[in-house]
């Protein structure tokens, strides 16, 4: 699916289904159920690698990973993380790891963060590289964060998010992934910016969705060090494995869920 028809579909109502996505099976399943956005995530970094958060992914992963995407789905727009270190120090070294990923297949780029970022995002977007923002809860500054917290709570926290979504849409970037932030945060940035917003932990009122595929299935227990027992998934996850009978069928649950709009409900948000 092209930028433009992605647009069209915001602007007619219809909510965007996006998911993680690493290899070709998955996403030649994920565009047969129509998912509208493959995200070749560095949560690759967790879910496949098992480690404890994402700081140890490298572009070379994120590029194989996007080779194996691209060959499984050829209509559907993917989306390609950018990883700690490979966007933050200079807007030309952001470019040239940019460039790699969307030769590698993707047609679009995320990194998070906001404001600071932005003269990176209009200086890819200048020179035709499509970009996402990922703003609320950025995995990459868990350290920084202090752990998997929602973000966004206090007046303050909030303004800083209003702020920092206005100024990446004014640098021109495509859609905004805003992750465990209020609902009524989200409500009211997507209701204000002109950018899609696509939501994770963010309320039912988002543009659209998304999900780690992972999560979706039930199958993460967390990092390999943790005792799987133990692990207790985040609120915004839902299992959509255990009302279908396939793989297919709770990746269609997810989309239609998605679109109909029962997918997130008042107890996946905050
Ligand atoms: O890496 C990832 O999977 C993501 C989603 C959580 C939005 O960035």
């Amino acid at each position: 699916m092209l930028l433009s028809q992605l647009n069209h579909k915001v602007q007619s109502g219809e909510k965007i289904a996006m998911l993680t996505c690493y290899d070709a099976t998955f996403a030649k399943l994920m565009e047969a159920a129509g998912v509208d956005i493959l995200l070749v995530g560095d949560s690759l970094g967790m879910v496949l690698h098992g480690a404890e958060n994402t700081l140890n992914v490298s572009m070379h992963h994120m590029t194989y990973h996007t080779k194996s995407v691209a060959a499984g789905a050829l209509n559907t727009l993917i989306i390609a993380d950018m990883p700690l270190g490979s966007y933050e120090h200079d807007a030309e070294a952001a470019y040239k790891n940019a460039e790699w990923l969307i030769k590698s297949g993707a047609h679009m780029v995320k990194f998070e963060g906001g404001g600071e970022k932005a003269n990176t995002a209009r200086y890819l977007v200048e020179r035709g590289i499509p970009v996402c923002a990922h703003l609320g809860f950025t995995p990459q500054s868990v350290n920084q964060l202090g752990g998997y917290k929602i973000q966004g709570k206090t007046a303050e926290g909030a303004a800083k998010i209003v702020q920092d979504a206005n100024t990446m849409a004014d640098a021109g970037v495509s859609l905004i992934v805003l992750e465990m932030v209020p609902a009524s945060l989200a409500k009211n940035i997507t209701e204000t910016i002109k950018v899609p917003t696509i939501g994770i932990g963010a309320g039912v009122d988002c543009s659209g969705q998304v999900l780690v595929v992972q999560d979706l299935l039930g199958i993460y227990t967390g990092p390999a060090s943790k005792n799987a027992a133990e692990f207790k998934s985040p609120r915004f996850v839902r299992n959509f494995l255990k009302d279908t009978n396939s793989i297919q069928d709770a990746v269609s649950t997810y989309v239609k869920s998605v679109k109909n709009k029962t997918f997130p409900a008042a107890e996946h948000s905050y």
